[in-house]
């Protein structure tokens, strides 16, 4: 592991694990219906690709870019598209593909949003969850892993754009972020 890390919290075997049985789970649930994921840039991206190649079926794939104003690891509540669908999803079962959910801003903006485009069905799947931080309740319908609260980095997850390529989930050192 690099020595940013102070602890590896879900290992790579861990989480190919907990997607297979995530894909597994949206393919029965989704059997007969084709199905639009929408990952939510960048952050998801590592998840989005290994959770596609785990769902049987009809799957279409569009992104979305959101920001919410503030630091790097603290969120402010105002959310912004950045880069919008390339196609409506009007009709479309919608499943969003994301990375954690902290605060829940962001992810109760995109659900609302995606809903008022009068999609058939908006389900959301996010490798992580972060409870205790949550000031927006956000339901989440297909979840990999709870986590206490820390900052975490890799399989996709950034401090200051680093460490998304890394194949595991590490805790990132406090020295490194203050
Ligand atoms: P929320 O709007 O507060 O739920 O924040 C969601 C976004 O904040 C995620 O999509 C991540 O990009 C980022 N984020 C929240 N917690 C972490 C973390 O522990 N590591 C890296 N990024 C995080
Ligand atoms: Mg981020």
């Amino acid at each position: 592991m690099i020595q940013e890390v102070k602890e590896i919290l879900l290992t790579e075997e861990q989480i190919q694990k907990r997607v297979a049985e995530l894909g597994r789970q949206i393919t029965e649930d989704y059997a007969g219906k084709e199905v639009v994921l929408v990952g939510v840039l960048k952050g998801a991206i590592v998840f989005f690709t290994d959770l596609a190649r785990q769902i049987q079926g009809d799957v279409k794939m569009d992104f979305i870019s959101c920001s919410s104003y503030g630091s790097s690891t603290v969120s402010s509540g105002v959310v912004r598209i950045l880069k919008d669908l390339d196609r409506p999803v009007e009709g479309k079962h919608v499943i969003v593909v994301e990375d954690i959910v902290d605060t829940g801003t962001t992810l109760s903006y995109l659900l609302e949003n995606l809903q008022s485009r009068k999609a058939a069905s908006v389900r959301l799947c996010s490798l992580l969850n972060k409870p205790d931080r949550r000031k927006v309740d956000v339901h989440v319908d297909y979840e990999g892993f709870v986590i206490p609260d820390e900052f975490v980095i890799g399989y996709g997850l950034d401090f200051d754009e680093k460490y998304r390529h890394l194949p595991y989930i590490g805790i990132l050192k406090e020295e490194v972020y203050q």
